[in-house]
């Protein structure tokens, strides 16, 4: 069955460009990424890789490990990293995993047959500190992922986890977000000091507690 949000992120130990790594270990305490491609020497792909090597900050900045895997042996993206390396004036310095024998591409049903029987299609999985996925996106092969949007939705999750708020429709970094359903308004307004405006008793905002 396909994996759902609040589902443990499944365990593995694969080989990686960065040696044996255990997911759960490597992970640790922090959040992560895990990211698939379809194939290695593929352009899409390569402009991918390269684009979230440019934005490590970005992603260590928000405290997430990032991962990629794609279905191709060892050598092959030893070899790859030195065009991605080239072709997007990057470093590629995070691990990508050789998942020759398809485990993780099946234990996180990054294979669609109906799409590619020998390929994945570009799944993406935002994992939480307590392992569990938090987000699931799934683009087709042709499309390269829009990478400031996966660091929008991080950041709203983050939000969410440390601030009990929720961000409404193409909310971007500093705008105000909306106080979840669960924060009764009288608690609300204990809670954010910079002040709640109750559009509806269901719609209320506040400034981004964070800024
Ligand atoms: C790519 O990764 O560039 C790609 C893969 C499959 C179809 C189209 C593009």
């Amino acid at each position: 069955m396909a994996l759902r949000l609040g589902d443990i992120a499944p365990d593995f130990t694969a080989e990686t460009t960065e040696g044996t790594i255990n997911f759960h270990e490597w992970l640790g305490n922090s959040w992560g990424m895990i990211f698939s491609h379809p194939a290695d020497f593929t352009p899409v792909c390569t402009t991918e890789l390269g684009r979230t090597a440019q934005l490590t900050d970005e992603f260590a900045k928000r405290g997430v490990k990032v991962i990629a895997v794609s279905v191709d042996p060892l050598e092959s993206h030893t070899e790859w990293v030195k065009d991605i390396n080239e072709t997007q004036n990057t470093t590629v310095n995070f691990p990508m995993i050789a998942d020759k024998d398809r485990q993780v591409a099946e234990l996180y049903d990054m294979i669609h047959p109906n799409a590619s029987e020998k390929s994945t299609v570009r799944s993406v999985f935002i994992i939480g500190p307590d392992k569990k996925i938090k987000l699931t996106l799934t683009y087709p092969a042709s499309t390269g992922r829009n990478f400031t949007e996966i660091l929008r939705v991080i950041d709203s999750l983050q939000l969410t986890a440390n601030y009990q708020v929720a961000t409404p429709a193409d909310w971007t970094e500093g705008q105000d977000v909306i106080v979840v359903p669960a924060v009764s308004t009288e608690d609300a307004i204990k809670k954010f000091p910079k002040g709640v405006t109750i559009v509806k008793p269901y719609l209320r905002t506040t400034p981004q507690p964070n800024k």
